[in-house]
């Protein structure tokens, strides 16, 4: 099954994936390419690392745009779309944003610096730009980060008004989001989403779409309808849903057992299906990258693995399967 030509066809919505290039081994691996670059089986990509603070403001107002240019070439060559990610986030900073004590003026210049360059050297090569990311905390509130803890929750809606004045600079449409995990099936954090959405909206500021990021585990994926219910929650407000990082893990050996795979594969679907099943409001589907091997999850969660619908050798999984039946 040609995942994104499914996608298209039955729900208008894309089906993509995050990619780790350039810069690694992904970058030359004919056969990783040939798959990423099939706009029937991704319409969609986005760069899990290339235009994060650390990587796009290695220095204070020193910017290298190599990676996030390179990124984009890739997919406009090939008919994909780009989700820009990162603005905002408390990972991947530069060490000089991290390892200095800023007054909330110093950080809000360095914040809108950051922001005003980065939306206007892409332009509307991005489709959207995910502007804050990962703000919240599990009982609902603001994380700790070096934005919050310097700037107060201050920072989050100057965020979006900073983007909001970049985009506009540009000319272009440029979707503004935000994208969070644990956001995905009614709950605290949830409704914690849900008010950051209200108030940009009540303050008049843009936010277009919310990204639910779906890092889930085997066996303990929300329900279809817990996730269908989730999505009908922002779509009411106004904005779109997209399942920005897709993947479902294993948390420890063995990876690829039958059972194990089934309920994988089964995961997988649920996930897609209340994207289908919500609508017009949710927009798309993004995994975290496509094939074991180049999954982020073994080396940011020791022992864990399996997480994408490839095996190492590029084999399709069930899921691979699933997410054809859901679609
Ligand atoms: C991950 C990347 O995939 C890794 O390569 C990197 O080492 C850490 O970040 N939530 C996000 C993504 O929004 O940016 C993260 O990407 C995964 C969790």
């Amino acid at each position: 099954p040609f995942l994104n030509k499914l996608a298209q066809d039955n729900g208008k919505l894309w089906f993509g994936t995050a990619a780790d290039i350039p810069g690694t081994a992904e970058q030359t691996d004919t056969q990783y390419l040939k798959i990423l670059t099939n706009n029937k089986y991704f319409g969609e990509m986005t760069p899990a690392n290339m235009m994060k603070f650390m990587y796009t403001e290695p220095e204070q107002n020193v910017f290298n745009f190599t990676g996030g240019d390179y990124f984009l070439d890739l997919a406009e060559k090939n008919g994909l779309r780009v989700r820009c990610h990162n603005l905002v986030w408390n990972s991947q900073l530069s060490d000089w944003v991290t390892s200095r004590n800023w007054t909330a003026p110093e950080l809000t210049a360095v914040m809108k610096n950051h922001i005003y360059n980065l939306v206007g050297h892409f332009g509307g090569r991005c489709y959207s730009w995910d502007v804050v990311n990962e703000a919240l905390a599990g009982d609902g509130s603001f994380s700790s980060s070096i934005w919050y803890d310097t700037i107060g929750s201050e920072y989050f809606f100057l965020a979006y008004q900073f983007a909001q004045e970049a985009v506009e600079q540009t000319g272009a449409d440029i979707k503004l989001y935000y994208n969070d995990y644990g956001i995905e099936s009614p709950g605290v954090k949830t409704t914690a989403a849900y008010n950051l959405v209200k108030e940009l909206q009540s303050r008049k500021i843009k936010i277009d779409g919310v990204g639910l990021e779906s890092h889930f585990e085997v066996g303990g994926t929300p329900s279809v309808a817990a996730q269908v219910a989730a999505k009908q929650g922002y779509i009411a407000l106004g904005v779109d849903v997209v399942v920005t990082e897709l993947d479902v893990r294993f948390v420890q050996a063995p990876f690829y057992t039958a059972a194990g795979e089934a309920t994988q594969a089964q995961n997988y679907y649920d996930s897609v299906a209340s994207c289908m099943k919500v609508g017009p409001g949710c927009i798309g589907v993004t995994v975290w990258d496509f094939v074991d091997k180049y999954s982020w999850v073994p080396s940011s969660f020791p022992g864990q693995g399996g997480a994408t619908i490839y095996n190492d050798t590029f084999q399709r999984k069930p899921a691979f399967y699933a997410i054809g039946e859901a679609l």
